[in-house]
């Protein structure tokens, strides 16, 4: 899907990948993650997901990365607080508590703006991806964050690898994609759902150079 795809998709209100609670998955396996308490964490393709403001309850702030600005507005008329907004490196930032939204395409996010990001979380985000984006994603991903930086992955398959999104994205792609740059541990597997998609959470690290 390209870019105008996504921000048509919001203005039509197709967000069935949107969920109305944090993902459990979320809640389960991030504290294993033993990031420092105030660790602020690097959400790419975050459309209005709770699980930033989930995020934010812990005590981690959050940037969040996000094509649409109807995302965002939303977002922030849910949140309820006041917010700010500014311009910065080409985005459109806003600002509600400590969860900064930046409005923009995540491919153009610098690692100069990552320095601060000691984590980062990728629900629907990868699997929103066609298969030659994801290759580009993962080594983004990786230029960005420092070794050591830790994070959950959340991924999907099905039986149809050239349907999506969400795309199918199995073990072993997880792994040719990811593996050169970060230790990628399996955390858990879902049964497959009615319809055949199963979901499986990994948990990340960057690797450094002597790793
Ligand atoms: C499947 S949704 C997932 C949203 C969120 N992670 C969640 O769990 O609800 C993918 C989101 O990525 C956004 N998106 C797609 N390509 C993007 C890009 N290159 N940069 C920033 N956002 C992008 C879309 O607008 C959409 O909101």
């Amino acid at each position: 899907m390209s870019a105008t795809d996504w921000l048509e998709r919001w203005r039509q209100g197709r967000i069935g990948f949107h969920r109305q609670a944090p993902h459990p998955a979320l809640m389960r396996y991030w504290p294993e993650l033993a990031l420092d308490p105030d660790a602020k964490v690097l959400v790419p393709l975050c459309g209005k997901s709770h699980d930033m403001r989930w995020l934010a309850a812990r005590g981690n702030p959050v940037l969040g990365i996000e094509l649409s600005p109807l995302a965002i507005e939303q977002f922030v008329s849910e949140g309820g607080q006041p917010a700010l907004r500014y311009r910065q490196s080409g985005f459109e930032c806003t600002r509600q508590g400590s969860i900064e939204l930046w409005r923009g395409d995540f491919f153009h996010f610098h690692v100069e703006q990552a320095a601060e990001l000691a984590g980062f979380y990728d629900r629907a985000a990868l699997i929103a991806l066609p298969p030659a984006t994801r290759q580009r994603y993962a080594h983004h991903l990786a230029h960005l964050l420092l070794p050591g930086t830790r994070g959950l992955l959340i991924t999907l398959t099905h039986d149809d690898p050239e349907r999506g999104p969400p795309f199918s994205v199995t073990p072993d792609e997880v792994d040719r994609l990811l593996s050169p740059n970060f230790e990628v541990t399996l955390c858990a597997q879902a049964e497959p759902d009615a319809e055949g998609l199963q979901e499986s959470v990994w948990r990340l690290r960057r690797r450094g150079p002597t790793d």
